[in-house]
């Protein structure tokens, strides 16, 4: 029996968690942590994403304060906006989400991060800090990914851990915190040579690359732990017909509502293969969320 790696049930196990922490920060006399998140112009998805992030800062007990701004806001005003954040001492936590829009400079914005507020572990301060295992603030996807892993009882120690995609909000820190799980890991990227060769090696499967229905069940090792991160949106029937030959149902609702959202696996063939594997949607996507909200209480902390 293939084990599903129910996200949704172990994100509200950690949003339990954090609220717990925040009461409990309460009942000690301190103010509640205070996230605030920057979002830059109207892209549909990051409003969406955002919205979802403030309705569990609500949900655990952390106030949210967002600051709204054109997508023609000059670099400079946002960064005077980052930099007015990290000296506000009600503020804990700063999120700028991204993308953002063509024309500004996202590196730059998030160097300028105070790295003890900056809960989404991208400054290199935090980065440098998880290369050498030291404790900060880690990429919110990867840790509870691991999180993931680690209350389904699977201990990475001495597995092989092919992770693909090498982002530096998934894929790096992933293959970082599976290493420091000591597992022996494999980045593999769009240039890799015989990727389904690869991947069949893997104890453990991390697909965090953004395209649909890349892997195969054919790529999948027979018990294998497989960590889908993708969330893509499919609308295109062709490739539907293609991604969901083993996913009829999949594919009727392609069709009747024009698009559907599939990970980077072919989740119905990669099942009948693998030992554990998450679902999209119901997997990964909202152990981000959760993760956030652990980091912001930290960050408060
Ligand atoms: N856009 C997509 N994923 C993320 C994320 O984890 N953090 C931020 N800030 N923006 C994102």
């Amino acid at each position: 029996m293939t084990l599903i790696l129910d996200g949704k049930a172990h994100a509200e196990r950690m949003l339990a968690e954090v609220a717990a922490g925040v009461a409990d920060r309460i009942a000690r006399g301190h103010r509640p942590p205070c996230l605030a998140v920057v979002l830059v112009g109207e892209d549909p998805a990051s409003h969406v994403y955002v919205r979802g992030k403030v309705a569990d800062c609500a949900r655990t007990g952390i106030r949210s304060v967002e600051h709204r701004l054109p997508a023609e806001t000059p670099q400079a005003d946002l960064e005077a906006l980052v930099r007015t954040l990290n000296t506000d001492p009600a503020v804990d936590g700063i999120l700028v989400q991204l993308p953002l829009p063509a024309g500004l400079d996202a590196k730059r914005v998030l160097h300028l991060l105070d790295p003890a507020k900056d809960v989404d572990g991208f400054h290199p301060v935090n980065q440098g800090l998880l290369l050498e295992g030291l404790p900060g603030l880690r990429p919110c996807t990867p840790s509870a990914c691991m999180s993931l892993l680690k209350a389904h009882g699977i201990d990475p120690k001495g597995t092989r851990a092919v992770v693909l995609g090498r982002s530096e909000i998934v894929g790096k820190p992933m293959a970082l915190m599976l290493l420091e799980a000591h597992a022996t890991v494999t980045i593999a990227h769009s240039r890799t040579r015989d990727l389904p060769g690869l991947c069949r090696e893997a104890d453990i499967l991390v697909a965090a690359v953004g395209r649909p229905g890349m892997v195969e069940g054919s790529w999948v090792k027979p018990g294998a732990v497989v960590i889908d991160v993708g969330i893509n949106r499919v609308e295109d029937v062709a490739l539907g017909e293609r991604i969901f030959a083993a996913d009829p149902a999949r594919l009727a609702t392609l069709k009747a509502k024009g698009g559907v959202l599939c990970g980077d696996v072919r989740y119905a063939e990669a099942a009948l293969v693998a030992g554990a594997i998450t679902p999209v949607p119901g997997g990964v996507g909202l152990l981000t969320r959760a993760g956030l909200m652990a980091n912001t209480l930290q960050a408060c902390r």
